[in-house]
């Protein structure tokens, strides 16, 4: 690589150390500085990536107030940490790559925008779905004008049963007022592809959706508020913290189980100790969750096509989607697998889609419920190569969106969730939003 970027991180934690895995994989990043308040973390990063000691600092106010020390910065804290960094990052002048959710209210992504506009920063925000060769592929498909004018889309995201119990039962994203709505926290990423693919502004949305099954009127007779506290239902009940963290390979590659800094597992009295000391061994009937464990959207697009999008936790995990399309439709149940269904106009026994023309494209070795381990897909390699092109070489790939697109998809998803907390009157986005 010619040229090396150099980046400073906000955040340590599992993605700003997957995004620096990737970033020296790539081989065209070099970390110059970290702010991470975990001392082992910290420290074991400062080893790995010789950074050098002056610019390792517990937070990002003694980081940012060295002023701008890098080509940029990457901003990996929790959903609740977004703002406060990036304002200030962008203020000396830092192009960002930023996680999503930009931030956990309209007003806050509004002001990350207009912020980034008037400085003339770019600011990416990681949205790993628009960078998987299953996306790149489906997009150009779309571009080609294989499938004709695209009229709608249904789309679904499996959040898997396990996953949706660890990251939105008990973990991070189990509570709003701590981190975001389940929309933005997870499901921004889909309602995102849904505008990318369509390349047309949604302009009304409604939403249902509620917390269904992980709530205390649910939870079976006896069972203690800790699972490792002998629960009578252990051996029959998929969610005991007990087997999913100490005994069952489910695993997915190790991002389930908690781990050292350097990525060695906890022993089983770690473990153990772990489960009884945070909400991980919490029973997920008896946790104070609130966030929806199902919730359906309805969109409608300025170039009048419509979406309808699906998240729910019960099933084992993964995307599903179906384009439909004036001259073809498009389905994959995997992510990986495209199945076409075209029309040709050259073929006069071409009656029906699929007739003569089906085709069947692979677009990675994927298996299905491997999206985290194996990096969102290829998300989190293809964002690191399409970074380094934009900031680097000044490329701006197809898969790259620019802050205003990006809030303009958060905005949407904020007035989804206004529509779901209304009991499901439309709204309509123009210049922000209104309910009718
Ligand atoms: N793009 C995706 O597909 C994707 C997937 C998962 C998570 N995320 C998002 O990425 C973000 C980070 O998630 P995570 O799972 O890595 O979380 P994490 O909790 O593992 O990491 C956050 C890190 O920030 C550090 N931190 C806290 N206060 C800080 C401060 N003042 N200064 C600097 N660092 C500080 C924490 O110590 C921690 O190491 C979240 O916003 C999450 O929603 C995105």
């Amino acid at each position: 690589m010619e040229k090396k970027l150099t980046y400073v991180l906000i955040g340590a934690g599992h993605r700003g150390k997957r995004y620096t895995e990737n970033a020296y994989r790539h081989g065209g990043y070099q970390l110059v500085g970290i702010a991470e308040p975990d001392t082992k973390t910290r420290e074991y990063m400062r080893n790995l990536y010789h950074i050098p000691p002056e610019n390792c600092f517990a937070s990002y106010h003694e980081l940012l107030a060295k002023g701008k020390i890098a080509d940029f910065c990457m901003i990996c804290t929790q959903d609740r940490l977004h703002y406060d960094p990036a304002m200030q990052a962008i203020s000396q002048g830092y192009p960002l790559l930023l996680e999503k959710p930009v931030a956990p209210t309209p007003e806050a992504c509004v002001a990350i925008r207009d912020a980034a506009e008037a400085k003339h920063v770019p600011v990416v925000i990681c949205h790993v779905l628009r960078y998987t060769p299953f996306a790149r592929t489906v997009r150009k498909l779309i571009d080609e004008g294989e499938l004709g004018r695209i009229v709608n889309i249904i789309h679904f995201e499996g959040v898997g049963n396990i996953h949706y119990a660890h990251s939105f039962v008990r973990g991070a994203w189990h509570n709003t007022a701590d981190s975001s709505m389940m929309l933005l926290a997870k499901s921004c990423h889909d309602i995102d592809l849904l505008q990318w693919l369509l390349q047309s502004q949604c302009t009304k949305v409604q939403s249902f959706g509620s917390l269904t099954y992980f709530r205390k009127e649910n939870c079976p007779p006896g069972a203690p508020r800790r699972c490792t506290e002998g629960c009578p239902h252990e051996a029959l009940c998929p969610y005991s913290a007990v087997k999913i963290y100490c005994d069952f390979p489910f695993d997915e590659g190790g991002w389930l189980a908690p781990c050292h800094p350097d990525g060695a597992r906890y022993s089983r009295e770690e473990t153990i100790r772990w489960l009884n000391e945070t909400n991980y061994g919490t029973c997920v009937f008896q946790g104070d969750n609130d966030v929806v464990d199902h919730q359906t959207v309805n969109l409608e697009y300025e170039n009048g096509e419509t979406a309808v999008f699906t998240m729910s936790p019960f099933d084992f995990g993964g995307r599903r989607i179906h384009i439909m399309g004036t001259k073809g439709e498009l389905i994959s149940t995997d992510f990986n697998t495209i199945e076409l269904f075209t029309y040709c106009d050259e073929d006069p026994c071409s009656d029906r889609f699929g007739h003569s023309r089906r085709a069947t494209i692979k677009t990675s070795a994927l298996t299905i419920g491997q999206s985290i381990s194996a990096g969102h897909g290829g998300g989190d390699v293809g964002i690191m190569q399409d970074l380094y092109d934009l900031l680097a070489e000044g490329k701006q790939s197809a898969s790259l969106s620019d802050i205003r697109t990006s809030v303009a998809n958060h905005l949407t998803v904020f007035a989804a969730e206004r529509s779901r907390l209304s009991g499901g009157k439309t709204a309509v986005l123009e210049n922000g939003w209104n309910l009718l």
